[in-house]
């Protein structure tokens, strides 16, 4: 049986910098449809094309064309023992055609972590953060600086500042995140899988309090 793990958050809760340890600690693939969908604009391609339009406006990407994109990722060999889903599925219908995916692949989610942030924090998070151009590591000019500014620890790719990045953007992305993904937390808590985590505690706070969870669970 597969095993999926679900990372819900609003924009800036943390859900990319907590996946990037707990996928290497649990030894699944990290899989970000927000990276796929930026390494797809960086490539230029018709899917990035289309993608950006969406993104710059803080908009959410249609449904068809995102579960397209994961169903298509999400049965690739890396992924033959599950995936640690971070940003997908982000509305009701994406969480449908997941659990209808799961069947298909023998798999399902074993539990989805809610890191909670208010909004205030959201703001300032975004506003700060650093992106490393070759594989999303992400930093925060004061919460998590990088040891050279500029440079990525891991990979020593350029960091860079998200366009969607901008306060205007964060805003609308939050309203959007408010009116089309917080019913996913309804309903991941009415399936047994929710498990809140106070996203305002330091980074390896959270990430103590999650590996805690996971381990509760006896899924690691
Ligand atoms: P996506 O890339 O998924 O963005 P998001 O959900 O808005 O989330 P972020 O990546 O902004 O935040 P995060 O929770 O990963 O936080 P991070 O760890 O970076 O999506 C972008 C766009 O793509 C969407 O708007 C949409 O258009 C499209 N899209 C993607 N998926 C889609 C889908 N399924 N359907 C349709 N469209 C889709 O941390 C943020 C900052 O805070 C960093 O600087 C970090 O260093 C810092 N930080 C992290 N944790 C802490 C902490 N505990 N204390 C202090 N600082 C912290
Ligand atoms: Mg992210």
């Amino acid at each position: 049986m597969r095993k999926y793990i679900v990372l819900l958050g609003p924009p800036g809760a943390g859900k990319g910098t907590q996946a990037k340890v707990i996928s290497e600690k649990m030894n699944l693939p990290h899989i970000s449809s927000g990276d796929i969908f930026r390494e797809n604009i960086k490539n230029q391609t018709e899917l990035g094309k289309l993608a950006r339009g969406y993104m710059d406006k803080g908009e959410l990407v249609p449904d068809d064309v995102t579960i397209a994109m994961i169903k298509d990722r999400l049965t690739r060999p890396d992924c033959s023992a599950g995936a640690l889903l971070d940003g997908f599925p982000r509305t009701p219908a994406q969480a449908e055609a997941l659990s209808d995916m799961l069947k298909s692949l023998d798999g399902r989610v074993i539990a989805v972590p809610y890191i909670s942030v208010p909004e205030a924090d959201l703001i300032e998070r975004l506003a700060g953060r650093w992106t490393c151009r070759a594989s999303g590591h992400v930093f925060h000019q004061k919460f998590n600086p990088p040891q050279k500014a500029g440079q990525c620890d891991f990979d020593g790719s350029e960091l860079y500042q998200r366009d969607d990045d901008k306060a205007e953007t964060v805003t609308r992305r939050i309203r959007v995140y408010m009116e089309q993904t917080t019913p996913l937390v309804e309903f991941y808590q009415a399936a047994g899988l929710l498990r809140e985590v106070d996203g305002r505690n330091p980074i390896e706070a959270v990430t103590a309090s999650m590996l805690a969870i996971l381990a509760e669970n006896k899924t690691i």
